[in-house]
């Protein structure tokens, strides 16, 4: 696990911007896992502006949403392919049909979830994965006493995230309480995992994912495990880390060889 601790959002969204670029150039037709909520906007946003600057090219990429509310009408502007589709896909030259998101209006949610899976795998499983993190812990929509080993499924919502979430909303009861996220088994499987978190409000994920025990009561914890993760946070995300100063020295002294 690389912990990288930057100055704010700006320098943050240019790191991981970086090196969904760097993929793209040796791999045009690279998997992107795609998060919503407030965490990779910035991100979205320097991936436009270099789609627009210096035609990066999304062409041949393809994208998998990690998660979707079930229960929202089409098209509702707070359903998570709604908010992919405005935020990131349609500002860049990705095609509409290589971009997937799990089904929350199936009717057979447990068969459209290892639909979900099936498509994932058929497409080469995904390079690159983008993640925030909830202020319990959670990854994707996986909330606290996740299974480790888990797929895609349907999750009820903890009563803190819908509060955290109604700011998107117009009210807490207008929030959705099911969702179908991909597992945390799921995630894992990604190649190189890039997670986000930025503000006070995620001092005690971030401590908690990094330096915790690997524990279901925290869910983000489950990426000691991978391989290939690695943590963007600003200093307020930063703040609870009792290991920051040794984060800071080992990225001010990184190898120049040495990628994200
Ligand atoms: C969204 C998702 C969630 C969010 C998390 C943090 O697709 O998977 O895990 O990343 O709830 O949300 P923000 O970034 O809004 O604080």
């Amino acid at each position: 696990m690389e912990v990288i601790i930057l100055s704010g959002s700006r320098p943050i969204a240019s790191l991981a911007a970086d090196a969904i670029e760097a993929l793209l150039r040796r791999k045009p037709g690279a998997v992107l896992g795609l998060a919503t909520g407030s965490s990779p906007l910035p991100v979205y946003n320097e991936l436009a502006l270099r789609h627009e600057r210096d035609g990066l090219d999304f062409s041949q990429a393809r994208g998998f949403a990690l998660d979707e509310y079930v229960g929202l009408p089409p098209g509702h502007p707070e359903s998570y392919r709604e908010v992919i589709r405005r935020e990131f896909t349609e500002r860049v030259n990705i095609s509409p049909a290589n971009v997937h998101g799990p089904d929350g209006a199936a009717e057979d949610i447990p068969g459209s979830c290892r639909a979900y899976e099936d498509a994932i795998r058929d497409a080469g499983g995904v390079d690159l994965q983008l993640l925030g993190v909830g202020t319990d812990g959670h990854i994707g929509f996986n909330e606290p006493a996740s299974s480790l080993a888990s797929r895609t499924r349907i999750k009820t919502l903890i009563e803190q995230t819908r509060r955290d979430n109604a700011r998107f909303f117009g009210s807490l009861a207008e929030v959705p309480h099911h969702v179908l996220t991909q597992g945390l088994g799921t995630i894992l499987d990604a190649r190189h995992v890039i997670l986000i978190a930025t503000g006070a409000q995620k001092a005690q994920s971030v401590r908690d994912l990094v330096e915790g025990p690997v524990a279901a009561i925290c869910p983000a914890s489950v990426l000691q495990l991978h391989p290939h993760a690695t943590i963007l946070v600003d200093e307020a995300a930063a703040s609870s880390l009792r290991l920051a100063d040794y984060y800071r020295h080992s990225y001010d002294n990184k190898p120049s060889w040495q990628r994200l």
